[in-house]
């Protein structure tokens, strides 16, 4: 298994996310965002006969790739430790709600490896592929939305979610370029940003860029939000979430979130406890050694909360 490991990706933060989600052995975690299920074989290795991972993924080939990989344990039928949902982490609460309360809630959010090297996914603007960014085949396409939305929407998109300061001559040379041809693939979109953009700030560009893209089709800020406010009505009293955030957007929101629910309220009539407490005052980032390692960890950060009410 370790070759197809490296293969697939390299799970980020192994250590730490095992230690901070697994607190009772028989109990039910769920992996929102299994990808090719490298924290979960973690996890399972702590689990007793009566624990359960739930994992997660709206790409298929993560799923197919998982069921390979926990072979064994799923061939055990009813005595599965793990099952695996091809379905996005917003619905886990609702679709696992009668199996009992959760003790744990990961999300490693992004892409995996796997997904960034397939250059027929369209994720990366390193290699030429259909601009398609999507995690699961419904919905619209990278390539659906970059040809239809008008300059203004498009300049937005790519300042709210890429935080890009070139948005609106980027936006702008979409529009003109798609008058001439529309675009089709990855290149064909990062032509359009090299042609605007001074050398020495494309490559940070194009990663914003795409990033945008991505977050835009796949509409994974409120998925995000709305996936950590349904576990709070999953997880058991001590339950808890871990998530790793890939960037600004992404941590704010986690941030933000575990803020609001970790802060009591009082009005006129009574005082709302808080709901959570948080474990993590900053961030955990990988180590020198991690990121050396495993470069694509250079992002990651980890917080984790626990559910006190
Ligand atoms: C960084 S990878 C996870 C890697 C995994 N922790 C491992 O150890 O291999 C992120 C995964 O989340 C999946 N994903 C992204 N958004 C999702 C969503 N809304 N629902 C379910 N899965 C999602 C992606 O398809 C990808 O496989």
């Amino acid at each position: 298994m370790a070759k197809e490991q490296v293969f697939y990706h390299i799970p980020v933060l192994l250590k730490e996310v095992v230690e901070l989600l697994v607190t009772d052995e028989n109990g039910i975690y769920v992996d929102g965002t299994i990808g090719g299920g490298g924290h979960s074989e973690k996890i399972l290795e702590r689990l007793g006969e009566g624990g359960r991972i739930f994992g997660f993924d709206k790409d298929i080939e993560a799923i197919e790739f998982c069921k390979e990989r926990f072979k064994g344990e799923l061939e055990r039928g009813e005595r599965s430790r793990i099952e695996l949902f091809n379905e996005c982490f917003s619905k886990a609460c609702s679709i696992t709600r009668h199996r009992g309360e959760w003790t744990g809630f990961l999300l490693d959010l992004g892409v995996s490896s796997r997904q960034l090297d397939e250059s027929r996914r369209g994720f990366s603007y390193r290699a030429v592929g259909p601009l398609d960014l999507r995690f699961s085949p419904h919905g619209q396409t990278a390539e659906d939305l970059v040809n239809a939305a008008n300059e203004e929407v498009l300049a937005a998109l790519l300042q709210r979610y890429g935080e890009e300061p070139f948005a609106k001559k980027i936006a702008k040379a979409i529009v003109q370029q798609r008058k001439i041809s529309p675009l089709r693939t990855t290149v064909d979109l990062a032509k359009v940003v090299e042609n605007v953009v001074p050398k020495k700030y494309l490559v940070k560009s194009l990663s914003r860029v795409f990033q945008a893209i991505r977050i835009a089709i796949n509409d994974e800020l409120n998925v995000l939000e709305n996936a950590l406010f349904a576990s709070l009505g999953c997880l058991s009293k001590g339950g808890r979430i871990v998530v790793i955030s890939y960037h600004s957007l992404e941590d704010r929101i986690v941030k933000n979130f575990f803020r609001k629910f970790s802060l009591s309220k009082v009005n006129e009539t009574s005082k709302i406890m808080p709901r959570l407490k948080v474990l993590t005052k900053k961030p955990i980032v990988p180590s020198k050694e991690e990121i050396a390692l495993n470069p694509r960890s250079r992002s990651a950060k980890l917080r984790a909360a626990e559910k006190i009410s």
